[in-house]
Order: structure tokens, then C-alpha cells, then sequence
């Protein structure tokens, strides 16, 4: 990692790893493939949305897109032009992490996914790492952040690879003061279960 964080933008950063490539390339990310990973069961917290909303949502958020590349043709930062995400047939896109983020004081990471046939072979602690790297070099960094419902597997995986914690939430008792933050939350139109905006 060479740049810093918000030039991240406009001088995107690859990892490779064997046959395989992180990016933060966000004309690189095929939204139909995208849209389609979020109406599945495993995207449990999303739903599908407009084309122009969801490419506005990842140029507005820091994106980290997992690729199947065997020639390695990402990684020798070949561009293809916005939106052409994926022209060279060779590349698949496979996995996905997003950073909702200022780039300086705050970093909130959601739609953490690797297709489901390759899960269990190290992609998915291999693209959370190269997350952390980031974070690793955001000097003014506040905080970073993260939602699961799964207590069981993800808990223990963000503990390990990004070194998070959870946070206490133990509300006001008796009259005494509560201990540690309370996290709040308010779901909206486009959360699953939610129904459509009127
Ligand atoms: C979470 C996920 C990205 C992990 O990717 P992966 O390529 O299978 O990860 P790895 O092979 O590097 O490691 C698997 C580890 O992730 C853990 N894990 C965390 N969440 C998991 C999940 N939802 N499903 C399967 N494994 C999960 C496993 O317990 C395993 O831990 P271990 O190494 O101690 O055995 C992937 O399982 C996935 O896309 N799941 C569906 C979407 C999801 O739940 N995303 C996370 C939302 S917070």
C-alpha cells in the first residue's frame, strides 16, 4: 500500500494472491452481478435497488471488489473503461467488502461476501486483511464498525482478522449508570423486511 487512504478514489490499490486479486478499482464492479448477489439469501441485511442508485452507493463508498484474474490482468492495472467492468471474459468477479467512510475519522464495513462455492479456502479472511491494511493506515482514524447477526461464525472472524471488538451494550439498571455505548438503529426502505418506501 503506497497511497493514502482517499487517494484511493482516483489511484485504485491491488492484491494478488495466486490466481486472485483484491481491488479498489470501482469501475471495475460489475453492478448487474452485484444487484444479483444482494437479493440472494447469504446478503440477508440488503435488497436489490436501481442500477443508478447502487453505482452512486459505490462511488461513494471505498470498495473492495475480489476477482478471479488467472492471467493476472487487474493486477497489471489494465483499465477498462466506467462500468465496463469486467470486458475481459477471463475475470471473474467473485467477492466483495464495502467501507462506508470519510476516508479520515470513520469507516463502516457491510456487504462482506464471497460466492458461495468458494467460501472456505481463505478468500474471504484474505480480503477482509487487505480492509484492515487500510485501516492500519488512516492516522486519524475514530473508529471502524460493523453489523452481523451471526454470532457464531462472524463474531469470532472479525475478532481475528480485524482485530474488532464487540461492544458492550448493557443498558441503564436499578437507577444506575449504563455501561459502555449503547448502539442504535432506526431500519429504513432499504432494509430487507422493511417494505417499499410509500
Ligand atoms: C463471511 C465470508 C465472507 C467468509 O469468506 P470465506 O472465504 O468463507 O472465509 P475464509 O475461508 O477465509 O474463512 C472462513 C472463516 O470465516 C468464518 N465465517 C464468518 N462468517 C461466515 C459465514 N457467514 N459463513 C461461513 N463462514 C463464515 C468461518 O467460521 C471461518 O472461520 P475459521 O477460519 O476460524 O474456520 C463468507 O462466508 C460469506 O460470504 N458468507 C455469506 C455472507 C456473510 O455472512 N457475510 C458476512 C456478513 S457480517
Amino acid at each position: 500500500m503506497s497511497s493514502s487512504t482517499s487517494e484511493l478514489r482516483d489511484q485504485p490499490e491491488c492484491w494478488t494472491k495466486g490466481e486472485y486479486v483484491v481491488s479498489t478499482d470501482v469501475s471495475r464492479i460489475p453492478i448487474k452481478t452485484l444487484n444479483t448477489w444482494y437479493a440472494g439469501e447469504e446478503f440477508y441485511w440488503a435488497k436489490p435497488m436501481p442500477e443508478s442508485a447502487l453505482r452512486e452507493t459505490l462511488q461513494n463508498s471505498l470498495c473492495f471488489g475480489l476477482y478471479h484474474d488467472p492471467d493476472q490482468t487487474l493486477s497489471q492495472s489494465v483499465k477498462t473503461p466506467e462500468n465496463d467492468a469486467l470486458a475481459d471474459s477471463t475475470i471473474e468477479f467473485v467477492g466483495f467488502a464495502r467501507c462506508v467512510t470519510d476516508y479520515t475519522t470513520f469507516l463502516f464495513l457491510t456487504d462482506v461476501f464471497v460466492l458461495t462455492s468458494l467460501q472456505g479456502r481463505g478468500l474471504g479472511t484474505w480480503l477482509v486483511s487487505c480492509v484492515q491494511e487500510v485501516i492500519e493506515t488512516m492516522p486519524y482514524l475514530r473508529r471502524s464498525l460493523l453489523l452481523t447477526r451471526d454470532w457464531k461464525r462472524s463474531v469470532p472472524f472479525y475478532e481475528k482478522v480485524m482485530d474488532m471488538e464487540l461492544m458492550v451494550c448493557n443498558p441503564p439498571v436499578d437507577g444506575k449508570d449504563a455501561v459502555g455505548f449503547a448502539i442504535m438503529q432506526r431500519k429504513s426502505w432499504g432494509a430487507p423486511g422493511v417494505g417499499e418506501k410509500p
